[in-house]
């Protein structure tokens, strides 16, 4: 034990001096007055109480290990907040036991994963990044936080800001792709959606950046499994948007299921408590994830549950989700004098803080009002926004001049097991959204188009060798003027421990599709999935394809639109695409090598199978219409460390349609004490253009742009040549150089 502990403290230098200094605090004086006149009152038992967290039965998010008397627990102060109940009925009931029937009435904290929306769904996070529109983002949380918190819930385990690289890995989804520039602005514009301007107003909810740090390294995709990075890359690559949470001002942060580099991140607190609460100055509280604190015994890390306490506690792990343990061991280790009293004030205060903060001790019931919560869920407005921001997120694939569809047809074919189908359109995580509110393809295109006949046949299931329904498929497609085949990954095929090895179409589908394409009409495949696919078959054989990935209540209306032109699809892939499995980890920001790709040429980095560029490159996505951009032009050739450059494109709109494009500029660092990579996203700006419009696009640059971790781990802009790429997806190659002077 003391060995353990001796190297809890010792993890805590390991990444001293690496980031940014110590932020400013924000600390309300009257609040913290308030705690501490309240902790003065408070047991020990009951300040270990308010670090205690459990789950309603209703719904279990993880392994649940025991039932609880719940009620007794709060009771006896022995409970601060609990996850997954539901409704403002359900949370008032439980409101009422603590703020009436305990001893110091401290109201309890209710969280929830509110990922995508809360009865209003909206497309899976991955889907909405594809929008590259922080606006709507924004505007999204703000939607999911206004109905989670009419419905009694005060904190969202949201967003996901892991940086994910490996499409296996099923939780790709709940995040915003590969890149950590953008990642970075994703992350924040859902913390302001969430938490929006005062955590004080009845409508918002406490954020909570998860899941810190490097769960999406996950080795080999699988979830959970070991991650071993260096500590360049968990700089430059994991660590920023959770920074950029932090600087937005993130309530709450918390701990990832895996071990970084042998230590469980429950128990770095290197990275928990000397980089997030003490460098980067978070003052809001941090909880771990469902278990994690007592699952450092199977990782190897901790030989009995109080040593799991203890390790997990003195890491900074403020709040301890269903493991039990430190309701169980705090109050011993404290008596051993392992734990000092300090200690558990600090947590107990966070959290006490967030409490207040959100206006709890004011008045715990300002969340459970059930007539609001009536008019607040599934509220047309909100409707209304899920469809557009749904439209947003879709990106065209490919398109051989099919789409869009003409509404003139007289029949169309409608075929595929997300052709009619509610439930699998939530995604996962779908919050408390009910699959009969969701409108399905089929009916989207019903109100769509109610003179055209529609033949809907299912065709076969997501997964299975059933092809007993391929033959009324191709009847229904043989006799309609076009085909329409809504294929892909059903809810469950993404999401928490729903990886996959093979990310080709599962099941018989791969067959379907190209029984239909034999007819040879004009056929579009309409992808739902919550993760890129290896869909280099498809690319190659079918003239259309637009990705819808797993797009909510109004997913329906949403693709409907698309496919009959009235929105001309703007989405860019935040995630790369690759050819096949063998590819993985493929994605546009990795290094150059000795020997650079050149899939021509023998003694390169390459493959003898395969092509090693991607299939779609992140950024990538069409339109109905056509762009031309031009090469960039640099205000200056040469910049000193004080000044900033002006990067300007024209941009024509070269096709027949009003359409907008989103214009992206990446940089690269052509030499650095270290490697840098081929380029980095810098900027990008959408411009909304009429047929033959131009405009120009100007990005400004500035030295800070530059910078990275040197090899001596100084973050700063190395002097040298640089160059400048702008263009519609990270694969352009308009380009201009520069340089930076010493
Ligand atoms: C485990 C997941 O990793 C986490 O993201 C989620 O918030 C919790 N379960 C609670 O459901």
């Amino acid at each position: 034990m003391v060995k353990k502990i001796l190297l809890l403290l010792i993890s805590g230098i390991v990444l001293s001096g690496c980031s940014a200094r110590k932020q400013t605090t924000h600390l309300d004086p009257i609040i913290e007055k308030k705690i501490d006149s309240l902790m003065e009152l408070m047991t020990l038992e009951e300040k270990i109480g308010q670090l205690n967290q459990l789950s309603g039965m209703g719904e279990l998010t993880g392994p649940s290990i025991a039932t609880s008397d719940y009620a007794q627990l709060i009771r006896q102060g022995l409970l601060g907040s609990m996850l997954n109940v539901n409704g403002a009925k359900a949370t008032r009931q439980l409101q009422e036991i603590a703020v009436n029937e305990s001893r110091l009435k401290i109201p309890l904290l209710f969280g929830y994963d509110v990922i995508h929306g809360y009865k209003t769904i909206f497309p899976i996070p991955l889907g909405e990044a594809a929008s590259f529109d922080l606006e709507a983002i924004e505007q999204a949380a703000r939607i999911a936080a206004t109905e989670a918190t009419a419905a009694g819930q005060h904190w969202a385990f949201a967003p996901m800001v892991d940086i994910a690289r490996d499409p296996r890995w099923g939780r790709v989804m709940e995040g915003a792709g590969e890149d950590p520039y953008y990642g970075s602005l994703v992350a924040k514009a859902r913390v302001r959606g969430f938490q929006g301007k005062n955590l004080a107003d009845k409508n918002t909810l406490a954020a909570c950046a998860k899941h810190f740090v490097a769960y999406g390294a996950a080795m080999a995709g699988r979830d959970y499994n070991t991650v071993d990075i260096s500590d360049r890359t968990l700089q430059e690559v994991y660590l920023p948007p959770f920074k950029a949470a932090v600087d937005e001002g993130v309530a709450t942060f918390m701990v990832a299921f895996n071990e970084l580099n042998g230590t469980p991140m429950s128990a770095h607190r290197g990275l928990n408590v000397d980089l997030l609460k003490n460098t980067w100055g978070f003052e809001g509280f941090m909880v771990s994830d469902w278990g994690s604190v007592g699952e450092m015994i199977p990782h190897g890390y901790c030989a009995t549950p109080e040593e799991a306490a203890l390790a997990g506690f003195k890491a900074g792990v403020d709040m301890d989700m269903e493991s039990r343990l430190y309701v169980n061991h705090l109050k011993n280790l404290v008596e051993k004098g392992l734990v000092s009293e300090k200690e558990i004030n600090d947590a107990v205060r966070r959290i006490l803080r967030i409490k207040y903060r959100l206006g709890l001790f004011d008045d715990p019931f300002r969340y459970c009002d059930t007539a609001y919560e009536k008019e607040m869920l599934l509220n047309p407005r909100h409707l209304e926004f899920a469809r557009i921001s749904a439209c947003k997120s879709m990106v065209l694939l490919k398109n051989q001049g099919i789409l869009p569809l003409s509404r003139e047809m007289r029949s169309l074919a409608l075929i595929g097991p997300m052709a009619d189908n509610q439930q699998d359109m939530l995604g996962t995580w779908q919050g408390q959204g009910e699959a009969r509110h969701v409108v399905t393809l089929l009916n989207g295109i019903k109100e769509k188009l109610p003179n055209t006949r529609i033949l809907y046949a299912k065709g076969c299931d997501f997964t299975g060798n059933d092809r007993s329904g391929f033959a009324e498929a191709i009847n229904a497609a043989r006799s309609a003027d076009a085909i329409i085949v809504a294929a892909g990954e059903s809810a469950m095929m993404s999401g928490e421990a729903l990886c996959r090895t093979n990310l080709d179409l599962p099941g018989v589908q791969k067959d379907l599709i190209r029984e239909l394409n034999k007819l040879g009409k004009p056929l579009v495949v309409v992808l739902f999935n919550g993760r890129p696919l290896t869909i280099e078959w498809l690319d190659q054989e079918v003239p259309a394809i637009l990705e819808a990935w797993l797009p909510g209540t109004m997913g329906g209306s949403a693709v409907a639109d698309i496919l009959f032109g009235d929105y001309n699809p703007s989405g860019k892939l935040p995630m790369t695409f690759p050819r096949n499995v063998g590819q993985i980890p493929l994605f546009y920001y990795h290094k150059n090598t000795g020997r650079p790709t050149n899939d021509a040429v023998r003694y390169t980095s390459r493959y003898i199978d395969s092509p090693s560029t991607p299939l779609y490159p992140f950024g990538y996505g069409l339109s109905y219409t056509t762009f031309e951009i031009s090469a960039p032009e640099l205000s200056a050739t040469s910049i000193g460390q004080n000044d900033s450059l002006v990067v300007s494109v024209k941009v024509k709109n070269t096709g027949t349609r009003k359409g907008s494009e989103l214009v992206q500029m990446y940089v690269q660092d052509k030499f650095g004490s270290v490697t840098r990579p081929v380029r980095e996203l810098k900027g990008f700006k959408r411009v909304e253009l009429e047929p033959g419009q131009e405009t120009v696009v100007k990005f400004t640059l500035r030295v800070s742009d530059l910078a990275f971790y040197t090899a001596d781990m100084t973050f700063k802009a190395e002097p040298g040549d640089f160059v400048v790429y702008v263009g519609s997806d990270s694969n352009t190659q308009l380009q201009a150089g520069f340089s930076l002077k010493p």
